[in-house]
């Protein structure tokens, strides 16, 4: 087990990617708090429920971890959200809770986090970014620059917090079968499964990755297999392009 003894912190833990992550860090022998807004029915070993938009929560979330885990090697900032549309169709809530969630928590996260890995001699930080911040995708605007930006502090932290034995990296999936994907269609007026179904055939591979797929990338790069790998965006699209 790579992950025997490691405490672990995973954000969107209730999610679809969030659930598969926390089940293979588990099987991998680590422990793991979870946070969300709602964490009923979460199989992780410490709940710790609330909004990510509320910077008290979120500054204080990587000490509350260690404390009910006793130490913190790992952070999975995993939970975010997507409006939709281009920058003429989004209001200034799309904007701030896009920003809030997909970029000032994780910020919040790995301020607090980085300190606290940096005196246990070291640790890793998962930051789930996606393809359609390392490239432009067509009409969700806010969703990529956000990503965008969490990219780009993905690269800024692994430069300079590598000489601490902390090691921030970003999984950058393309379309994963997860609500996020699911709600999507269903606003639109499409039956989830038979759009996923078609949606397979466009991506080389064959078919939409499943949560599984982004949460076995994530246990590498969480643990010592990845050792020398920092501030990488690692893209997981079955060979599809953004477009
Ligand atoms: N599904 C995809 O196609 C896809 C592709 C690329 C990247 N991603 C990214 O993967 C990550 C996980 O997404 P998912 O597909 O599992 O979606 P999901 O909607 O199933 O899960 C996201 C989780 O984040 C939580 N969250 C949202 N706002 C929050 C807040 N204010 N406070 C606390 N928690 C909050 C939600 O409650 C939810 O459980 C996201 O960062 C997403 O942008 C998803």
């Amino acid at each position: 087990m790579k992950l025997s003894g490691k405490k672990a912190l995973v954000t969107g833990a209730a999610g679809g990617i969030g659930s598969a992550i926390i089940a293979r860090l588990q099987a991998e022998g680590a422990t793991v708090a979870a946070a969300d807004l709602d964490l009923t029915g979460t199989a992780a070993d410490h709940a710790l429920t609330g909004d990510l938009t509320n910077a008290g929560y979120s500054d204080a979330l990587p000490a509350r971890a260690a404390e009910a885990m006793g130490g913190l090697d790992i952070l999975i900032n995993n939970a975010g959200i997507m409006r939709r549309g281009p920058v003429t169709a989004s209001t200034d809530e799309d904007f701030s809770i896009s920003v809030a969630v997909n970029v000032e928590a994780p910020f919040r996260l790995c301020r607090a986090a980085i300190p606290i890995m940096a005196e246990a001699g070291g640790g890793a930080i998962v930051n789930t970014a996606s393809c359609w911040g390392v490239h432009a995708g067509p009409d969700h605007a806010l969703y990529c620059m956000t990503k965008a930006a969490v990219a780009s502090l993905t690269q800024c932290m692994g430069r300079d917090h590598a000489h601490q034995g902390i090691r921030v990296n970003a999984v950058c999936p393309n379309e994963v079968d997860t609500p996020m994907l699911r709600t999507g269609f269903e606003l639109r007026g499409f039956d989830p499964d038979t759009a996923i179904a078609d949606l397979g055939k466009t991506v080389p591979i064959g078919h939409v990755a499943s949560p599984e797929e982004i949460a076995d990338v994530v246990a590498f790069l969480a643990s010592e297999e990845s050792r020398y790998i920092c501030g990488a965006l690692i893209e997981v699209n079955g060979g599809k392009p953004v477009g």
